[in-house]
């Protein structure tokens, strides 16, 4: 849904200048067309030669070039512009827009677009930290742009923190959120669960499953994006998605508990969550003692929520499957009264627990199997909710 928007890419002197060449290349390939303003220091880590390559279209970062600021081009692709985007958002070019300077192709560009303004800081820890880059950051989000928060983790400085570039998918979707955006689930409710369940044994050691949330959190970002009303229900610790209401859970019961109660008033429950099929029969009160040479467990059942929730809205569920995928889909599809099963294949690496792709197919009540190709789970997301709209459609 980016196909013939006029997007701004500013690229700011930050050593995730790099990572804007991805950006650059994922919104040409969705059909954007990126015009990209650098400051001077961008360019030392990253060249405009790169990016007119990728994006097919001249780059700027000389203010006093003529193709700059006085040829009518220029002027138009700013008056004509969806959005501008700031990735990555130095924290000198973040105190500029704050005050409104405007030395440089990025800031003068900001101060003469009309477009919303979207910047994804990217800075070393103590930067970040600091008062104020945070004062000038509120002042920033209070006037309306969009801040896509960074990252935590390792720095090019060593240090560990908050300040890295936000990851590309994350900026994707919030540029798709503000320019994308088709409200074909304006109005809905949709309930998501996300996150492997975690079946404790005692107070501190649990069986669990490797599932990050991440398709979960796809998708709840992603029907978020469409309009619609999202509860996410969710086991996993990713960080919480904007506009969404979050109910965190750990135990398949739980869960069942929160689905339960989300699905009142809901039209449809989206199944993502790696729930796990057994739990421990009893959880000991207090951490159990290695005093003997084995341990045995029981393990019992845990409610098949999706299997045991029932009511008139749609339900989709997951598959995750290492052999007969389509076969074995099928049969849950049935068996659980779905209306929809999202089959994926956990032996192929660039699919399934942990990634940020997925490769899956399509299972309806009537029709055939849709196969989609490897896309990242984002993409994935809008394929499945695709099929919600047209579902939630012909239930009217
Ligand atoms: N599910 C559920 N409650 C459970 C287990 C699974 O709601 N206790 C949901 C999952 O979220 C998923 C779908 O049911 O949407 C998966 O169906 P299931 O038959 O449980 O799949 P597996 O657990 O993969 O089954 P199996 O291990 O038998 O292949």
């Amino acid at each position: 849904m980016l196909n013939n928007k006029n997007i701004i890419l500013g690229i700011t002197g930050s050593i995730a200048a790099y990572k804007a060449a991805d950006i650059a290349s994922k919104l040409t390939q969705a059909g954007a067309k990126v015009d990209v303003v650098m400051t001077e220091p961008a360019t030392k880590f990253i060249t405009p030669l790169t990016l007119r390559g990728i994006t097919g279209r001249a780059v700027v970062a000389d203010m006093f070039d003529p193709a700059s600021q006085h040829s009518i081009e220029h002027i138009a692709l700013v008056e004509a512009a969806d959005v501008m985007v700031i990735a990555p958002a130095t924290a000198s070019i973040i105190a500029k827009m704050a005050v409104g300077i405007a030395d440089d192709m990025v800031s003068l560009t900001v101060l003469a677009t009309r477009a919303p303004v979207m910047v994804a800081p990217a800075m070393d820890v103590d930067m970040f930290a600091n008062p104020v880059t945070r004062e000038n950051l509120a002042r920033l989000k209070a006037r309306g742009f969009i801040i896509v928060d960074p990252g935590y983790g390792r720095m090019a400085s060593g240090k560990v923190g908050w300040g890295r570039l936000a990851d590309v998918d994350k900026i994707m979707a919030a540029i798709e959120g503000v320019v994308g955006g088709s409200a074909d689930l304006a109005g809905k409710r949709l309930v998501v669960t996300a996150g492997g369940t975690r079946e404790y044994i005692d107070p501190v050691r649990y069986i669990g499953n490797p599932s990050s949330g991440k398709m979960g959190y796809a998708l709840a970002e992603a029907a978020r994006d469409r309009g619609a009303k999202v509860t996410l229900i969710t086991a996993s610790s990713l960080p919480e998605p904007e506009g969404v209401t979050v109910v965190p859970v750990e135990t398949a019961a739980q869960m069942k508990q929160a689905v339960t109660k989300a699905v009142a008033k809901a039209d449809a429950l989206l199944m993502a969550a790696a729930v796990a099929d057994y739990q421990s029969r009893t959880v000991a009160r207090s951490k159990i003692k290695k005093d003997s040479p084995g341990l045995t467990l029981e393990l019992v059942r845990t409610p098949d929520i999706l299997g045991e929730v029932r009511g008139k809205f749609l339900r989709v569920g997951f598959a995750a499957e290492s052999d007969n995928i389509i076969t074995n889909a099928k049969k849950k599809l049935a068996k659980k009264k779905l209306d929809l099963i999202v089959a994926n294949d956990i032996t192929d690496k660039k699919s399934g627990f942990g990634v940020d792709t997925n490769k899956v197919t399509l299972l309806a009540k009537k029709g055939k199997a849709e196969s989609l190709p490897l896309m990242s789970k984002r993409e994935v997301a809008d394929k499945i909710l695709d099929r919600v709209v047209g579902m939630l459609g012909k239930k009217k």
